[in-house]
């Protein structure tokens, strides 16, 4: 079993009949709707709301039901994955270009449960590219502040070598910064900046997560 798979699994516990249930995006989250989808088949009732068109389209496969976010008043709870993790539970998130739905989804939940495997946790944010999601038109200004600040932005790419689109239609713009030592003022400037739609600072946005390792055994932190 792999740390992504233990802590995957283990986030089933956490769920109840009739509960809504935000679905994150990524690999790790891929663990969780599968163990997921396997109670679905045994008669578990849940409604689904993903971060994603991956998430709704692995979603379907599995048979599991699913609503838009405006179609529910709210979520019970949202599994998530992440691609960094601090002691204080604030993280980075967005490696698969997912963050705005994300936040968006985890903003509408009454509680948020992150799963990782053990190579996510980090003394300090940042060594994981900071994904910043902005507007197509100008990005280009954008670019040129934060380069000017030393944020050392650039452009995601898809395979193609094109610009990546997100769901939302939007760019990426990773930050490779040389460390993050203030998040929260780092956080504050991006909210600010015009042309910046959202970025991948999820701070003070978990209440638990779920650590897995490659032995298959779990670790829970929580606030
Ligand atoms: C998606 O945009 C991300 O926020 C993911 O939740 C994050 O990148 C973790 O992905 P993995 O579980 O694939 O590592």
């Amino acid at each position: 079993m792999n740390g992504k798979r233990a802590a995957g699994r283990k986030a089933v516990e956490e769920v109840k009949d009739g509960m809504t249930i935000g679905l994150g995006t990524g690999s790790t989250v891929y663990y969780f709707l599968e163990a997921l989808a396997e109670k679905v088949a045994d008669g578990f009732h849940m409604t689904g709301v993903a971060t994603s068109q991956k998430t709704i389209d692995l979603a379907h496969q599995w048979n599991i039901p699913m609503q838009p976010l405006n179609a529910v008043k709210t979520i019970d709870i949202t599994i998530d994955g992440a691609d960094e993790v601090d002691a204080s539970l604030n993280g980075i998130k967005g490696g698969g270009g997912a963050l705005l739905y994300e936040k968006l989804v985890a903003k509408a939940s009454k509680r948020r449960i992150w799963i990782v495997d053990n190579s996510k946790k980090v003394e300090q944010l940042g060594a994981f590219p900071l994904p910043v999601e902005v507007v197509p038109f100008g990005w280009k200004q954008i670019e040129t502040y934060l380069e000017e600040k030393g944020a050392q932005p650039q452009l995601r790419r898809g395979d193609d070598n094109e610009p990546y689109i997100t769901d939302a239609k939007h760019y990426i713009l990773d930050l490779h910064l040389p460390s993050i030592t203030d998040p929260h003022a780092l956080a504050d400037e991006l909210d600010h900046l015009t042309g910046v739609v959202e970025h991948g600072l999820f701070l003070n946005m978990t209440d638990k997560v779920i650590i897995g390792y490659p032995d298959g055994q779990t670790e829970t932190l929580a606030k």
